[in-house]
């Protein structure tokens, strides 16, 4: 009984399996950030796990891998990933100019 208890409780304490992920480090592009005089990405999963829907985002928006996604500036501010309709395009969420809302600072990294 004791093994199957133990089993149960380590799979729900799998982040993934259990739905939360809490914050994915997004640096795929380290370079062009540091250039830019910005950090890697702090990307907090469960915080907006807690105001959307997982179908909200996967896999239209975001394919749900972490890395999987190309994602560029340029591209948000065409209206994908976080620049989405209702997202950081919007009067819903803080725009895509606060850099340091989603970006640390380079010297932090
Ligand atoms: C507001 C958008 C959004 C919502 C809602 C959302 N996710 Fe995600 N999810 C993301 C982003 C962004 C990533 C990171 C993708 C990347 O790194 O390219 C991600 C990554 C993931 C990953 C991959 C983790 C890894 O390490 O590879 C899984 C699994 C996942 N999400 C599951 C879920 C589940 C389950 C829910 C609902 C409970 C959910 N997501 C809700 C945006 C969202
Ligand atoms: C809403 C969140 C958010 C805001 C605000 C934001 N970024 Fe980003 N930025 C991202 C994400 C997500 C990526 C992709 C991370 C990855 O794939 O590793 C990224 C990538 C980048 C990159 C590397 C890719 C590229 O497009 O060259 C640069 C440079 C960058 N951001 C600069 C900026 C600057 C400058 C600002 C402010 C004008 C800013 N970012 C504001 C989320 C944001």
């Amino acid at each position: 009984m004791h093994l199957i208890k133990t089993i149960i409780i380590l799979l729900f304490s799998i982040p993934a399996f259990a739905g939360e992920l809490n914050e994915i480090i997004m640096e795929s592009d380290i370079e062009n950030m540091k250039k830019a005089g910005l950090g890697h990405v702090i990307y907090p999963h469960k915080f907006h796990e807690e105001i959307y829907k997982c179908a909200d985002c996967h896999p239209k928006v975001f394919i749900e891998k972490k890395g999987a996604n190309k994602i560029t500036m340029q591209k948000n501010i065409e209206e994908q990933y976080c620049g989405s309709a209702g997202c950081h395009n919007s009067a819903y969420a803080f725009p895509l100019f606060y850099c340091d809302n989603c970006h640390v600072p380079v010297s932090k990294k």
